[in-house]
């Protein structure tokens, strides 16, 4: 029998082993999480860790019981001892209950937590849209200040940018506070109610439980209809135009551009005030890189002191894919030796053991061949390692105290001592 990844989910492999370019390998992903933690951490923010799985209830409260996640998307199941549980599908509620149960949110002042987490939904899976995906996220708690706003816009494009992606684009928009959201809503069903009778049955179905989420909708004949509806942005009261035109302003001082797209509204039920998305004209049907809002009220809802929040989730599949698209994965390359012994005897396997040890120990990557191997295999072993340099050590090399120092890339040969101190040396000066 043979056994496959469940449907919907994907392994990530070292390059090798992998077809050219796949945004699958191992040293891609290793390096694009390595950038997000230098980021997110020249930005103040620290990282979390929260359990793969959390109550049902804390995502069920948190997303909306009419959100799609809750509705269709959450792989919850009874544990041992019958409480209900919830593979993590999104990672804000988990972050704020583990603040919240930390004692992080009792501090004063900003707190600013990221982290790297898969996530589970039971979506239809097609390219971009996985049962498992992975993401980068920020939360930043206790502020409403609009500067928190582009403060953690301006994260998530820097680290798009120091991946080298291009063909970005920054929406936003705001859903106001919640009287603004409550006129919104009202003129909204009021025109929709007009016409009814051209709406998809989904859009039917949400004009009752959540009439926002229709401004999202991908039908044609919802689309039509939505052209001439009313706009957020029209039902702001005078307090909340003001913040989101703060908001703009510091974009403008970061020096970010962006566009307001009226009709953006988001998948989760937590947003108030500003929210935005990052699409990718790479990237297909799902081309959201990243997106995120304000979710005042949020950590109150879960049982936590009254205080604002900001943040964003961005899928790290789409964040490589977008880096193939845009040809700058050839940054990231598998790392190479520094040396690679080729001992032709057990006493020189012995004495290259050591060699590799201290290297090793000192931070230097290097290889020890297999002394049983053929010279001549083992030599294109150490140039399909890509190697910097080789060493080939038998009983003559150990009597000298010397070898050969093989440079790969122009094949010259260089007499060496045969000791760790004078090997540190020389890589640390770099092998020229
Ligand atoms: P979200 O928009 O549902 O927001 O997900 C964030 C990002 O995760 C999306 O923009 C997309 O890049 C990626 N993503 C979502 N679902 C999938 C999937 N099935 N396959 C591949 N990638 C996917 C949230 O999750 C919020 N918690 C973000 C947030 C944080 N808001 C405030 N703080």
């Amino acid at each position: 029998m043979k056994f496959k990844a469940p449907k919907g989910t994907f392994d990530i492999l070292p390059g090798k082993y992998l077809e050219e370019n796949s945004w699958k390998s191992s040293e891609l992903w290793y390096e694009v999480e390595a950038i997000a933690a230098k980021v997110a951490r020249r930005f103040g923010f620290e990282q979390i860790r929260t359990p793969l799985f959390e109550s049902t209830e804390l995502f069920s409260r948190s997303s909306g019981e009419t959100s799609d996640i809750v509705t269709k998307e959450m792989y919850t199941f009874e544990d041992k001892g019958g409480r209900s549980m919830t593979l993590r599908p999104e990672g804000t509620a988990p972050v704020l209950r583990a603040a919240i149960e930390g004692g992080v949110v009792q501090k004063s002042g900003i707190q600013k937590l990221f982290y790297l987490s898969p996530m589970f939904r039971y979506e239809r899976p097609q390219a971009g849209r996985y049962r498992q995906h992975h993401q980068f996220g920020v939360e930043a708690l206790g502020s409403a200040g609009p500067e928190v706003d582009a403060q953690v816009m301006d994260l998530l494009l820097q680290f798009y940018k120091e991946l080298n992606i291009s063909g970005l684009k920054l929406k936003i928009n705001s859903l106001g506070d919640s009287e603004s959201r409550q006129n919104f809503r009202t003129k909204l069903v009021a025109y929709l109610e007009g016409r009814k009778e051209g709406l998809s049955e989904d859009s039917i179905n949400r004009l009752k439980e959540n009439p926002m989420r229709i401004l999202d909708s991908k039908d044609p004949g919802d689309k039509e209809i939505l052209k001439e509806a009313p706009s957020l942005l029209g039902s702001l009261t005078e307090a909340s135009k003001e913040r989101f035109n703060k908001v703009c302003q510091y974009l403008a001082a970061s020096s970010l551009s962006y566009e307001i797209d009226p009709f953006l509204v988001r998948g989760l039920d937590y947003y108030n005030h500003t929210v935005f998305e990052v699409a990718c004209e790479h990237l297909g049907a799902q081309n959201s890189i990243g997106g995120g809002g304000r979710y005042d009220g949020l950590i109150h809802t879960l049982g936590g002191p009254d205080l604002p929040g900001f943040g964003f989730g961005c899928g790290l599949e789409r964040v490589m894919q977008a880096m193939i698209a845009s040809k700058s994965q050839a940054l990231f390359r598998p790392a190479s030796p520094e040396i690679f012994f080729l001992p032709l005897d057990e006493k020189s396997s012995f004495a290259c053991m050591n060699l590799c040890h201290q290297l090793r120990s000192t931070g230097f990557f290097c290889e020890l061949g297999d002394w049983n191997t053929k010279l001549k295999k083992g030599l294109q072993k150490a140039y399909d390692a890509n190697s910097k340099t080789i060493a080939v050590v038998g009983s003559d090399e150990l009597e000298k105290g010397s070898f050969e120092l093989i440079k790969t890339a122009t094949k010259e040969k260089e007499p060496t001592p045969l000791s760790a101190e004078h090997l540190i040396n020389l890589f640390e000066t770099g092998v020229s």
